[in-house]
């Protein structure tokens, strides 16, 4: 069963084709990207596929208030504020973090979109995570609000489907181009991308390996959701889908420091695509997923020959980076000097 979804993206996102000698790598391996940072202005990024589905199944639900969580620079919890205010819903963010004194990047969004938020450290937004936001959504039964909860990332068995229509777009545009994909490429985050697109290969019985990079948790636990993930989504679709699969591959060695923290080699990278091909990477995903993908090429230990990389978006997330941008550009100049 196909569950609806609501018309948030109009045409499908580009394929291009990226020229490796250009971002100084090289390769026998075709590289393409596929632009789902375009997949709108304000609400770029990979969420859009995600809660087309989504919140298809609240309105069903006749939901009055969305709430959801994530990092202080989340482009989840950036997308529904805004898709709340396109679509009707009020919305309330519980954010992991202490409020700053200016919001930049995706906060700011938040912000003027009029969103609710709710700023916590890490162990009180953990439990409140961990009890489904009990007390929230008792608040707004009091108000006569129905609440209802996403995930962090859009990513269960209803966002899922997001990236396994994606996967049927992608190898149709390989297709057009005259190639077949050998490995698909994204960034890790809560894994939903990630599933969705190893879900679209078993539906669609033509599976393509997929690595995921880590941005954040290991791979034992990337394991473990994907298993999670799927059991949820044959359950509620009734598929039979197997919960591991050799077309899931995750790497978690390019984490580096931590989530959101970024070094010099992927500020370099960023840097580089920037300059070679106009195209933006986040510090925080895109940029260690790529950085990633780059380091594995020049160290041969990727041999597919035609590799689709997946620009899942956040640039508001760089934009909010400027001061580490600005420290990098002043460690290379040192370097230099
Ligand atoms: C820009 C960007 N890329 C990639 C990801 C990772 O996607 P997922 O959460 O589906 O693993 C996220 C969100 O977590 C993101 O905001």
């Amino acid at each position: 069963m196909h569950p609806a979804q609501l018309p948030l993206l109009g045409s499908p996102t580009p394929l291009q084709s990226i020229e490796t000698s250009k971002l100084g790598v090289g390769s026998e391996s075709r590289l393409w990207i596929k632009r789902d940072d375009l997949t709108g202005t304000a609400l770029s990024g990979n969420k859009l596929r995600k809660m087309a589905y989504v919140l298809s199944d609240a309105k069903a639900c006749k939901a009055d208030v969305l709430i959801t969580c994530g990092d202080l620079q989340s482009n989840h919890c950036r997308a529904t504020a805004i898709l709340a205010r396109q679509l009707g819903f009020e919305v309330h963010l519980v954010l992991h973090g202490r409020k700053p004194q200016v919001s930049q990047g995706n906060l700011m969004l938040e912000h003027l979109a009029g969103a609710a938020i709710s700023y916590c450290n890490w162990r009180d937004y953990r439990a409140l995570r961990d009890s489904g936001f009990a007390e929230l959504v008792s608040h707004y039964a009091r108000e006569n609000k129905k609440a209802y909860v996403i995930p962090t990332g859009a990513s269960n068995e209803i966002g899922l489907w997001g990236y396994v229509s994606a996967y049927t777009e992608i190898l149709g545009q390989c297709e057009e181009k005259g190639f077949k994909p050998d490995l698909l490429v994204c960034a890790t985050g809560s894994g939903g991308t990630h599933a969705g697109l190893v879900v679209g290969g078993a539906l669609a019985e033509q599976g393509v390996p997929v690595l995921g990079i880590a941005v954040c948790d290991n791979e034992a636990y990337f394991r473990q959701r994907y298993s999670e993930d799927v059991t949820a989504f044959n359950q509620r679709y009734g598929y039979e889908v197997q919960g591991s699969s050799s077309n899931f591959l995750i790497n978690d060695t390019f984490i580096g420091e931590g989530y959101g923290k970024a070094s010099p080699d992927v500020w370099q990278v960023i840097c580089r695509l920037a300059q070679a091909e106009g195209i933006f990477l986040d510090p925080v995903y895109t940029g260690k997923a790529f950085s990633g993908l780059l380091k594995l090429l020049e160290e041969g230990a990727i041999s597919a020959k035609n590799i689709v990389f997946i620009h899942t978006g956040g640039l508001f997330g760089l934009l909010a980076q400027s001061e580490q941008y600005a420290r990098y550009v002043n460690l290379r100049a040192q370097a230099s000097s």
